[in-house]
């Protein structure tokens, strides 16, 4: 698997403190099959964290995965916070993509409207970046208005869900919230968001599975987030996969 959205780098958001920490959650992302993890350390204004530190410490911690012979390779990325990616240089905000390709982790504000949330977005979108919204089940905005989401996946954006929101890691509204927008074809990858080794520990797995979605996890894990790190357009789902998770219907004459 690819983890398309994990702070892993150490000393920089609220990952991990130290490189330890970042050796201990790959090693905990390894033996839960994921083979590469996109490092996506804040970039908001509590953390102004730069495309060079990230480079930077993407290559340091690379080179302590070789040598330790954890069998994970980190690719460099960015979460950043939408405010953010409007005052950024362009040249800047063009090398902090997932990966080095054309898409951006935007992480939308935990604010509980969503005026001017797609407005914005449509613009980042028209500056020739791919836009991936990070945790879209967590924006209180979009439970209250789900028409936004709707519109801004009609004009070409990505969304990525956490893991831990298809189990109810983050309540029930939440995990009712990422299976509805699942099974309506609202979703293109599932990521760890994870923060450690053990806090909100990575791992995608267990949670498509215990969510009923091991159908769609190849392509919300893997074929979904290689086409992102490539730059390239994402592959459509499994055929019949995301219909075969809606309740059929049955008319009263069809039931025994
Ligand atoms: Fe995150």
């Amino acid at each position: 698997m690819i983890d398309l959205h994990c702070h892993v780098l150490p000393g920089i958001d609220d990952g991990p403190e130290t490189i330890e920490g970042s050796l201990a959650l790959a090693r905990v992302a390894s033996a839960a099959g994921t083979h590469t993890i996109v490092a996506t350390p804040h970039v908001s204004a509590h953390y102004p964290n730069d495309p060079d530190t990230i480079a930077r410490l993407v290559a340091e911690l690379n080179e302590r995965l070789v040598a330790e012979g954890i069998a994970v390779e980190v690719r460099a990325g960015a979460e950043i916070a939408l405010t953010s990616a409007l005052e950024l240089p362009a040249e800047q905000l063009a090398r902090l993509t997932l990966g080095g390709g054309r898409w951006l982790l935007i992480e939308p504000p935990f604010t509980p409207t969503a005026s001017g949330i797609d407005a914005m977005l449509v613009d980042i979108a028209r500056g020739g970046h791919g836009v991936v919204i990070a945790h879209p089940e967590r924006c209180p905005a979009f439970h209250r208005d789900r028409t936004v989401l709707e519109f801004l996946v009609r004009a070409g954006m990505l969304t990525s869900i956490t893991a831990g929101s298809l189990v109810g890691r983050f309540g029930g509204e939440v995990r009712r919230f990422a299976l509805a927008l699942v099974r309506d074809g609202l979703v293109h990858n599932v990521a760890s968001d994870a923060h450690g080794a053990t806090k909100r520990a990575p791992g995608m797995a267990e949670e498509l599975g215990e969510a009923g979605l091991r159908p769609l996890a190849a392509w919300l894990t893997e074929e979904v987030p290689a086409a992102v790190l490539d730059g390239g357009e994402v592959p459509p789902p499994p055929r019949g996969a995301i219909e075969a998770l809606r309740p059929r219907r049955s008319w009263p004459w069809q039931r025994r």
